[in-house]
């Protein structure tokens, strides 16, 4: 084979993180920024551990590609990883990696195929790389990565949203967070305390989610910004947001966003996302204010 490379794009989550793990729906998509794998042909299968990962981080990329290959019998490429996304930020950095990784070992096993053919094998992959990194992850981020769209997601299944207008959003990053596996496992743990309660957010999150896809596909950008925000709402009742990602929040409504809210994982720092509709002078402010923010048109089924 010759040398190729696989691209695992970043996704963002507009609304139902965390409710997506218990079973309720979610919508996502992807992002033009993720990672990029640069595959070679080589003696065996093997992943080139990027230098700036500490040891626990290589341990854990080391075992996810090594179980990944196993699943297509580790064709003979070298598999060299280039991010071009903030990494543990909340925009499914992992999952662009699993699903960069996933790409690179389907297409070197099955060269010629069509990508209906190696696509199903590199879900499996990526999820199997996703299970290393995160224990039991929801399936929304390499999902989404993987089908490089607007989705609908639920219970491992995805179904591509169009929308009639375009779909701007504007990210600000609010710094390094606690891992996705360690602000889901206390959720986990307040879940089983306070049941009910729990139960009722994740209700109406998943109402919100609802409501959202309606919005979207009718491209009503007023009533999605409204539900964007009632989601962060949710999210911060139960204790996932931060005074850093909430005060990000609240700018980028000030700056005139049609709605706002944590994306991802949570907790102390991570990213927010804003909906737009048109980020641009907002991205120059924002930016003049020393934030690190970046605007983009969310790519749905019918550009692709
Ligand atoms: C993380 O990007 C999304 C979460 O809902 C976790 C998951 O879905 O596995 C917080």
């Amino acid at each position: 084979m010759n040398s190729s490379v696989a691209f695992g794009p970043g996704k963002v989550i507009l609304l139902g993180e965390h409710a997506v793990v218990y079973g309720y729906p979610a919508i996502a998509a992807a992002l033009p920024l993720g990672v990029y794998a640069h595959v070679e042909p080589a003696e065996c299968c093997r992943i080139c551990i990027p230098g700036n990962l500490d040891e626990k981080q290589s341990a854990l990329l080391q075992q996810a590609f090594e179980q990944a290959a196993e699943c297509v019998g580790r064709p003979p490429i070298s598999v060299r990883l280039e991010a071009c996304l903030p990494m543990s930020a909340g925009l499914g950095s992992s999952a662009a990696v699993s699903t960069a990784c996933a790409k690179a070992l389907a297409m070197a096993a099955f060269p010629g195929k069509e990508r209906a053919l190696w696509l199903e094998k590199a879900a499996e992959m990526a999820l199997c790389m996703e299970k290393v990194f995160h224990g039991s992850p929801s399936g929304v981020d390499h999902t989404t990565s993987l089908h490089e769209t607007l989705l609908w997601f639920c219970r491992g299944e995805a179904t591509p949203l169009s929308c009639p207008v375009p779909l701007n959003i504007l990210v600000s990053m609010a710094g390094k967070r606690a891992s996705t596996q360690s602000v889901v496992a206390q959720l986990r743990e307040r879940r089983q305390r306070w049941p009910g309660h729990h139960e009722r957010l994740f209700e109406e999150i998943g109402r919100c989610v609802e409501e959202a896809r309606v919005a979207i596909e009718a491209g009503d950008l007023a009533l999605l910004g409204e539900l964007m925000n009632v989601n962060h709402g949710l999210l911060s009742a139960m204790q996932l947001d931060s005074e850093n990602l909430t005060r990000r929040v609240h700018r980028l409504r000030a700056a005139g966003a049609l709605g706002a809210k944590l994306t991802g994982a949570g907790g102390e720092g991570g990213a927010v996302v804003g909906l737009f509709e048109n980020p641009e002078a907002a991205l120059e402010v924002l930016r003049a204010e020393g934030l690190h923010c970046f605007s983009c048109r969310l790519a749905s089924p019918e550009m692709l």
